[in-house]
């Protein structure tokens, strides 16, 4: 089998990325798919929450893209740990949208379960969601990606809990399942890359989002930031710009590794 590897290969004008984890209103999702539109692409905006992201998307976002630019924004309902909503998902935006080039995977769920208390339903959901729903989500668009034979970017989504076993709310089992994002990274980057396609993970540190049971008090913020060096908590922007980098056409080399955006807590 000859392979012919391109060391660049551009994007095309019309490009879609489809965001996961975008219908939380104050969650990381939801600006990532505003930077995106920003920068030129068509997004599917995906959830759960299928309504929060239809709604929102079919009205506030689509308002504010100048009709000019011809892009679209779909709000797509989906649990990414089923295969069969994961399939009709993809069907819709095979159906609505261009190409698909990017695929950024924020969706997943907490779980302050210590290990003496983690029951295995609560393992299960928090396995399949973070774990299983990254699968099935790259699965589909690494197909669409090969198929549309110009390559693509995959951003995946672990944290800093994976590292440290831990964080101030979720614990084992969240850790394990951020830590089995990162292998299922390095193995979409290795076995991928034969087709143009880069796999990168974020982990990112504490981000004043609504996923740590409710929006962060001004004292949960401080006890959090003691070992952090910037001394805050991450805003949901500053995870979507390193999201846009990842996604984009200058990070073409950059593959398998694994980025931190938790303002100096872990240096390696
Ligand atoms: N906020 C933080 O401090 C932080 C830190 C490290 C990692 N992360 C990770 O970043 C990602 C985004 O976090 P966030 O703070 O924006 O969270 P968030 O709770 O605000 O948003 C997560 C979104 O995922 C959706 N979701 C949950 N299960 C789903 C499923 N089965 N299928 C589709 N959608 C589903 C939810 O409905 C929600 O809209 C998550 O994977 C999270 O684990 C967040």
């Amino acid at each position: 089998m000859t392979i012919e590897i391109k060391t660049i290969q551009p994007f095309p004008a019309q490009r879609t990325a489809l965001v996961t984890g975008a219908g939380a209103p104050r969650g990381i999702g939801r600006r990532v798919v505003r930077k995106l539109v920003a920068e030129g692409w068509h997004v599917a905006a995906a959830d759960i929450d299928g309504a929060a992201v239809e709604e929102f998307f079919a009205t506030e976002l689509n308002a504010e893209i100048p009709a000019e630019s011809g892009l679209k924004v779909i709000g797509v309902g989906v649990d990414i740990s089923d295969q069969a909503s994961v399939d009709a998902a993809f069907a819709r935006v095979d159906a609505e949208l261009p190409q698909l080039v990017a695929l950024v995977n924020l969706a997943g769920i907490p779980s302050p379960h210590s290990i003496l208390e983690i029951t295995s339903e609560i393992w299960d959901r928090v396995m399949n969601v973070n774990g299983k729903g990254t699968l099935l989500m790259m699965q589909a668009a690494a197909q669409r990606m090969i198929d549309g034979g110009i390559g693509g970017r995959i951003v995946n989504t672990s944290s800093i809990t994976a590292l440290d076993g831990g964080g101030t709310f979720s614990k084992t089992g969240y850790a394990a399942a951020k830590a089995a994002v990162q292998g299922l990274t390095r193995g979409a980057a290795r076995e991928l890359g034969v087709h143009g396609i880069t796999a990168n993970v974020i982990l990112p540190g504490p981000i004043d989002t609504d996923i740590m049971g409710g929006t962060l008090t001004d004292d949960r913020k401080d006890s959090m930031s003691a070992n952090i060096p910037l001394h805050r908590v991450g805003q949901p922007e500053e995870v979507a710009g390193l999201i846009s980098f990842l996604v984009s056409e200058d990070s073409s080399f950059v593959s398998g590794t694994s980025i931190n955006v938790d303002g100096g807590k872990h240096m390696h």
